[in-house]
């Protein structure tokens, strides 16, 4: 099953994406606050999700797994974030609890997500504070960030989830 956290969508539709490269299979796709987390044993694969938010996954993922009894064999990850760095440990807790229940992590997969949850006025006003320079490069890696998840990410998250029941 697809299992995230979204809070303004982009995660969503990486899901979405990842479950239509799951094509084949016999499939669920759930919010995580329709999941229950004592299910998690009925799976053969959980390919869990999530937005970051100041460096982490969303509480709820995190509270989500701790109620967790009994681990499928198979997991994997996938998360959209705006920054460039500071995503990369999110799932580190969750992996290391995971393994250590004897559950694997096959897959791991991270996309560029416009960060929409902040008011455009609150951007531009964080912006003029920056010097110069700094700010050429914000507003050049915000540009950047614009639209994604693209038709790009998407085939991506297809092929990823694909590459997941190879
Ligand atoms: C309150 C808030 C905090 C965020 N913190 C981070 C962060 O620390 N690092 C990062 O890369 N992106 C951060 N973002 C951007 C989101 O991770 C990104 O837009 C993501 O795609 C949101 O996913 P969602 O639409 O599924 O909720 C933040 C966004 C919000 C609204």
């Amino acid at each position: 099953m697809v299992c995230y956290f979204s809070n303004t969508g982009n995660t969503e539709k990486v899901a979405k994406s990842i479950l239509e490269g799951l094509e084949d299979k016999d499939v669920e796709i759930l919010k995580i606050e329709d999941t229950d987390p004592l299910s998690l044993k009925n799976y053969d694969l959980v390919v869990l999700g999530s937005g970051i938010y100041a460096g982490k996954l969303h509480k709820k993922v995190t509270d989500f797994m701790t109620n967790v009894n009994e681990y499928p064999p198979k997991f994997a990850f996938f998360n959209t974030h705006q920054s460039p760095t500071g995503y990369q440990k999110a799932f580190r807790r969750i992996k290391n609890t995971i393994e250590e229940n004897n559950s694997k992590v096959i897959g791991e997969f991270d996309c560029i997500g416009e960060n929409l949850g902040i008011p455009k006025e609150t951007t531009l006003k964080m912006l003029e504070k920056l010097p110069p320079e700094e700010k050429k490069k914000q507003e050049a890696y915000l540009e950047k960030t614009a639209g994604r998840p693209n038709i790009q990410d998407l085939e991506n998250a297809k092929s990823f989830g694909k590459s997941l029941i190879k």
